[in-house]
């Protein structure tokens, strides 16, 4: 499969709903995949971008939330520590915001575009971004963190 162009998909498109398949072998299909990944979210002036939201099931992140452009694959959170709690938007949810909690600080585990395996450590807003991309890899949204109706007594 050849993507030439990618474009953002919103819910309810069946994508996103899927769990991302982890990378075996890392191409040059996956390094042209991460910086259009990278060149959308600017273009959308986004903070965070994962593959399943250009119609990728593979795990692929990209991530600028101020402190520099991450792009990962294989991403997991190895320790988590504390909560926050954000209203977090989300490309492919448009038009609304929902608070989610997640934890405060986060080490995340991961390979770089030359498969070299990194460990990065971040708090706060970018450890909230990552939380939320990762989230994508497994298939969940925002809109999964929202209250239901209470049931009435
Ligand atoms: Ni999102």
């Amino acid at each position: 499969m050849k993507e030439t162009e990618l474009s953002i998909r919103v819910f309810p498109d069946p994508v996103l709903a899927k769990v991302a398949k982890p990378v075996k072998e890392i191409t040059s299909h996956h390094r042209k995949i991460l910086s259009e990944m990278a060149q959308l979210m600017y273009e959308a002036s986004g903070v965070g971008l994962a593959a399943p939201q250009v119609g990728i099931s593979e795990a692929l992140i990209v991530v600028d939330a101020g402190s520099g452009l991450y792009k990962l694959i294989n991403p997991r959170i190895i320790i988590q520590e504390g909560t926050q709690a954000n209203e977090e938007g989300c490309l492919s949810v448009p038009g609304i915001t929902i608070k989610v909690k997640r934890a405060k600080k986060i080490t995340l585990c991961a390979m770089d575009e030359s498969a070299k395996e990194i460990i990065i450590e971040a708090e706060d807003l970018l450890a909230c971004v990552f939380q939320h991309e990762l989230d994508h890899l497994n298939g969940k949204l925002i809109i999964d963190y929202g209250e239901l109706p209470k049931p009435k007594k």
